[in-house]
């Protein structure tokens, strides 16, 4: 019986997987020169964190969740994203104690049930950082900043930067009415979708893709425009810092994001490369999410990038760091080589080499055309005349010359030492 995958997953095989490999390590690197450190929260959850952290009216709540009863009758939910996780754990452990910022980064699946497309999966997966008990505009402009070195060391070029800047709770509910004031004598000409946003969500009406909303929104208001004095000047002051860098950005006055936890500052990085589905990576400030989950009032900001978008326009493969190739390939040949090499092997990986031999135990040739295509370094062999004689012809693939090994102790440091240290054991 033959079982494929699920429509939109996909599985990342020896080969890509490197490139993943690579990507995750750049980005710890860089954002541990920033005080961030890794935190692993759980794929499910129950699903209220979701519905109560996005927003009930989100689509990713109305309509992306996936969702199930478990057998003790909880209702458990996939992560769609990790942000509402990292709240949650963070109120849960009290990371607010002591006092101060707490910068988090994450890596892992997320899921949506989204229509499959390029750039789009259902499950997807995200790198992810949240900069946790700071409403310092310093703080939004390390953390894009921060992004944008990220991707400058992966080799990214001719990303956009946009921002915007969504108000805040004193300011948002006015520009909401003034928004819906102007919709309203436009409403039979925006798409149902829109119509349906109008009450529950109207801010969403302003990034519809639909040809005849993109149209209208052009001339509605912006969030920018109707800002209170407090989130003018902060919006000023991130952009202040902005100019600072080497970094290109621009305001898109119409980006709102699809969650509903943001106010201030939210931010996208787009490639042209991409298509259809376009965003990189996306975040913002969202302040009173910690709030909302009966923790202490911390102002935070974060991001997440999509890896399958971000690998797709990565020009260049980095080094690989964990599939190795071998450093020694065993060709041994008669039931006593059959043994020794058995334990050799052994003893090798213990100590640290990659090492790689023949299942088929076919003839001399045939093991050395599998050396050969293993791209091993070195090639050790053990054959019926060195068994008698008690020691190893040692092969190097690049410039063809061997070295006879005796099989002691000695020999065998002498090997380790030709071989070079291999990883550390
Ligand atoms: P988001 O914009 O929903 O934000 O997702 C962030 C990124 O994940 C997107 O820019 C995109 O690259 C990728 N992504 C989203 N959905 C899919 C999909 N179906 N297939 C492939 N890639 C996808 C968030 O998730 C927020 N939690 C970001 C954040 C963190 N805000 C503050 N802190």
């Amino acid at each position: 019986m033959k079982i494929q995958s699920i429509r939109g997953v996909k599985d990342i095989l020896p080969g890509e997987v490197e490139k993943w490999q690579w990507v995750e390590q750049i980005a710890a690197q860089v954002f541990h020169r920033y005080g961030f450190k890794e935190i692993r929260v759980p794929i499910f959850e129950k699903t209220g964190l979701f519905a109560r952290g996005i927003g009930e009216t989100t689509d990713i709540v109305e309509k992306e969740m996936y969702t199930f009863t478990d057998r003790g009758g909880e209702q458990i939910t996939l992560r769609p994203e990790g942000t509402a996780s990292v709240v949650r754990s963070y109120v849960e452990h009290k990371l607010y104690n002591p006092p101060g910022v707490v910068k988090l980064y994450y890596a892992g699946p997320m899921f949506r049930y989204e229509r499959p497309q390029a750039g789009r999966f259902r499950q997807f997966y995200q790198i992810g950082v949240e900069a946790m008990g700071s409403g310092n505009p310093m703080i939004d402009a390390e953390v894009m900043l921060m992004l944008m070195e990220f991707f400058s060391r992966l080799g990214l070029m001719g990303l956009e930067l946009q921002i915007n800047s969504l108000g805040c709770p004193a300011c948002r509910p006015g520009y909401r009415e003034i928004l819906k004031d102007r919709i309203r004598e436009r409403l039979s000409s925006l798409c149902p979708n829109c119509n349906a946003r109008y009450e529950r969500n109207p801010l969403r009406i302003l990034d519809c893709k639909t040809p005849q909303c993109v149209e209208i929104a052009r001339d509605l208001p912006k969030t920018k425009d109707h800002l209170c004095e407090t989130c003018r000047s902060n919006f000023a002051e991130v952009q202040s810092f902005l100019d600072m860098s080497p970094f290109a950005w621009s305001i898109n006055p119409l980006l709102v994001r699809g969650l509903d936890y943001y106010s201030r500052t939210t931010f996208e990085v787009k490639s042209e490369k991409l298509g259809a589905q376009d965003a990189i990576c996306g975040g913002g400030r969202y302040d009173s999410l910690v709030e909302e989950f009966d923790g202490p009032p911390t102002p935070c900001f974060g991001f997440a990038l999509g890896m399958e978008r971000l690998i797709s326009i990565i020009p260049f493969e980095g080094p690989s760091t964990v599939n190795r190739k071998p450093d020694l390939f065993v060709v041994s040949l008669g039931p006593e080589a059959r043994k020794t090499g058995f334990q050799l092997v052994q003893t090798l990986r213990s100590k640290g080499m990659a090492v790689e031999r023949d299942y088929e135990e076919g003839s001399m040739k045939s093991q050395m055309r599998k050396a050969n295509k293993s791209d091993a370094r070195f090639v050790l062999i053990l054959g019926e005349n060195e068994i008698r004689e008690n020691k190893y012809l040692l092969k190097n693939m690049q410039d063809g010359n061997q070295t006879e090994i005796h099989a002691t102790e000695a020999g065998l440091e002498s090997l380790f030492t030709l071989l070079g240290s291999g990883e550390t054991p």
